[in-house]
């Protein structure tokens, strides 16, 4: 069994985050999205990793993630030339793949609970394509199965009347066959080779297509608040199974209560925080409060200030802001302040694409 994961794409809809970092690397409870999808396909007991990158940012994949070795396991990275969509991923990697059957894993899924239970159904029934459902509001958002009588009998692309109320997640099981779909659809409505396709063409052909439904939560994290909540739901997760650390030093004026991680180096004074929720390695947290589901990343500097329900990416700087920060996804070394003169105004130094709501 081998596995690929997707660390390619344009995170549009995350911008401007997604103008200076991949996607795949905006950390979600202080670590990069893309180490998530690494677990659970190693803990399935895959070694042989392919990795797609795009032209523009996968040096930077291939830097923060290297050779597999730090992981005990082999990546092979796989380019994309140009975002022509998740079929056009699996056709790019056959060369890698081979005739080896597979878990194709879109890395901006999380999910938690692993992937071990699908992969063995996957390999106990035998079929040639498993899918991953889970049910969702809005399943016009995704690819939807539609299901008779305990089988998928089709699956269609963001279809404007959903035939379920289920979302085919990014956690696909494949043998050889997916080759003969990939290769055969052409390019649905968005331009792009879409998977759903190759699925329907799978169905068409006779192939058998099982699948199985996350209990748990799964999360596709297009955008900020998917990024926010995916935040939440891994801090509890984690924090429920550990407990929190404190790695760092809080002094005696601070009150740290409910589950928090407090990373090596970081200091906590006369501050409150409120878990779940972790605070980076060397960040600095003083005269502030840290409300729940915050991740604070590495040496930030949190002064004189109150943030909740956010990611603050590192090195981040928040001095003596007398509102209170919710919501929010602040990129790396992004500073906000109260400024001294007067008359008090808003200044702003912002870069393209960024969002900026005022109370
Ligand atoms: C893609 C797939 C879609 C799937 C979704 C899961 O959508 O095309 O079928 O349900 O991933 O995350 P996209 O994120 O490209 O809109």
């Amino acid at each position: 069994m081998k596995a690929l994961i997707t660390a390619g794409g344009r995170g549009t809809r995350l911008r401007p985050i997604t103008h200076t970092s991949n996607k795949h690397l905006i950390p979600i409870a202080n670590k990069p999205m893309i180490h998530y999808a690494l677990e659970a396909v190693l803990e399935a007991g895959i070694r042989e990793i392919g990795i797609v990158i795009s032209p523009e940012t996968g040096h930077e994949i291939r830097a923060a993630l290297g050779d597999g070795s730090a992981w005990n396991a082999r990546f092979t990275y796989v380019l994309q030339n140009a975002p022509r969509g998740l079929a056009d991923c699996v056709k790019v990697a056959e060369p890698f793949l081979g005739a080896d059957p597979f878990v194709f894993y879109l890395g901006d899924n999380v999910i938690v609970g692993g992937i071990r239970h699908f992969v063995e159904q996957f390999q106990r029934e035998g079929s040639n394509c498993h899918l991953v459902l889970a049910r969702v509001k809005d399943p016009e958002r995704f690819g939807v199965p539609e299901i008779v009588g305990g089988r998928i009998v089709a699956v269609e692309e963001k279809p404007t009347q959903p035939k379920s109320p289920y979302a085919v997640t990014g956690i696909y099981l494949y043998d050889r066959h997916i080759f003969e779909a990939v290769k055969a659809i052409r390019s649905g409505r968005r331009g792009e080779f879409e998977i759903s396709d190759a699925h329907q063409f799978l169905l068409e052909r006779g192939y058998r297509v099982g699948y199985s439904e996350i209990t748990g939560w799964w999360k596709d994290t297009g955008k900020p608040e998917d990024l926010l909540e995916a935040n939440r739901l891994v801090l509890d997760r984690i924090l429920e199974e550990d407990g929190g650390r404190i790695a760092g030093t809080v002094d005696a004026a601070s009150d740290v209560a409910g589950k928090v991680i407090v990373q090596k180096g970081a200091t906590i004074v006369r501050s409150t925080i409120r878990g779940p929720a972790i605070i980076g390695v060397e960040a600095v947290v003083q005269d502030a409060y840290i409300g729940p589901f915050t991740a604070i990343g590495e040496g930030c500097e949190i002064r004189n200030s109150e943030v909740e329900y956010s990611i603050v990416l590192p090195r981040s700087r928040l001095l003596h802001v007398d509102v209170r920060i919710e919501r929010s996804l602040l990129g790396r070394e992004v500073t906000i302040l109260r400024g001294e003169t007067r008359p008090r105004t808003q200044k702003f130094i912002v870069g393209d694409q960024s969002v900026i709501e005022l109370p």
